[in-house]
């Protein structure tokens, strides 16, 4: 049958695309563990001077041979480069220096080290979890490590943090508010950014004790002063009052049993006509929001109780936790802000 094909152009023509398709996607499994593999072993520090793959492997401790190769398949991925002046030697290419240098503002090897340490201990359950249902890992404060919230770092400063900021200027009642409070705030990154766009405001991170003490505390120190921390878990322990505005940023992916009491209690510690601005991954179009369809079927597989709302149910549980919602902007695909003003009784 195969012979009726072989010199076919109708059926190379069609296939051409579509098999382009399916074959970079099984392709990009090998490119992250290229990626995530060099950024294990410091790879891209090691190169900040050019060298050749023996010097970097006797440097870093490594295989010479797989060191050649591994070098090989980064620069057909234009991570590294062999060309001009180097001869023999690998160097960075311009996104490798700005984005997996652990010196550089960009860095993202935090980032790209969960996505591994996720794909190991979530996706690689996939097909487990579609005979038998989500399995059963345990899901605790201690997910929320430093190496986590150095990730969620990462992901912030190359993009999220600058297009929300963007949004708030615009937002007046934010911006005369006086009190913030950082709800899961974390790295703290959207307090600096805060208390940078007014100096008169009073900013407030709150978060677990071990994320405060472990990485909160560190971030904020190279800021000047005006932000203050709560530790605790949200859940249980009070998160204080007061407020203009509650800013809450990748925390609330909860079913509504959990995510509703949460909401009440951030409506309670609102003043009159306070602000909650909630940004997170929402689930509205299936095929604009692919990110947030992957995020949700994550959760699915370990654990089967977080998930991601689409923003028309989510502002209804909003609406339940006596607010009214008056925006809704999306701020780059899956990320929607949905500012709520606290109903006064
Ligand atoms: C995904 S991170 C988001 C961090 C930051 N808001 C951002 O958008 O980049 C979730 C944050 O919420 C905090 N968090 C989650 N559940 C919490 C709880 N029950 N009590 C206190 N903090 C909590 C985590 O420690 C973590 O810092």
């Amino acid at each position: 049958m195969i012979n009726q094909f072989i010199f076919d152009q109708d059926s190379e023509d069609s296939c051409e695309s579509g098999f382009r398709q399916i074959f970079e996607t099984a392709c990009a499994f090998e490119k992250f563990y290229v990626l995530s593999t060099a950024v294990e072993h410091e790879i891209f520090d090691a190169l900040s001077e050019p060298k050749t793959s023996s010097e970097l492997a006797d440097l870093r401790g490594l295989h010479r041979d797989m060191t050649e190769k591994l070098c090989r398949a980064m620069t057909s991925m234009a991570l590294l480069t062999k060309n001009g002046d180097n001869g023999d030697k690998y160097a960075l290419t311009n996104i490798s220096k700005k984005f997996l240098i652990e010196a550089s503002p960009y860095y993202q090897g935090d980032l790209i080290k969960l996505m591994k340490k996720t794909r190991e201990d979530r996706w690689g359950n996939l097909s487990e979890a579609l005979k038998n249902g989500p399995m059963e890992i345990p899901r605790d404060h201690t997910v929320f490590d430093r190496s986590f919230i150095l990730a969620m770092a990462e992901a912030a400063i190359c993009g999220s943090l600058q297009r929300t900021m963007r949004a708030l200027r615009e937002n007046e009642d934010f911006m005369r508010a006086k009190r913030i409070l950082d709800l899961g705030g974390g790295h703290g990154l959207y307090s600096i950014a805060f208390a940078r766009l007014n100096p008169d405001f009073e900013v407030t991170v709150f978060d677990y004790p071990q994320v405060i003490e472990g990485i909160t505390k560190e971030v904020i120190s190279g800021h000047n002063g005006g932000i203050n921390l709560i530790q605790g878990d949200l859940t249980k322990d009070g998160i204080g009052s007061g407020y203009d505005v509650v800013f809450v940023s990748d925390v609330l992916y909860r079913p509504e049993a959990s995510l509703v009491p949460i909401l009440k209690k951030i409506n309670t510690s609102l003043n009159d006509g306070g602000l909650l601005i909630s940004k997170h991954y929402h689930l509205d179009d299936i095929s604009e929001d692919q990110t947030a369809v992957f995020f949700d079927l994550m959760f699915t597989i370990s654990g089967g109780i977080d998930l991601v709302h689409s923003s028309a149910k989510f502002c209804d549980f909003i609406e339940d936790s006596g607010f009214s919602v008056v925006h809704v902007e999306e701020i780059g695909s899956p990320s929607k802000i949905i500012i709520a003003k606290k109903v006064m009784k």
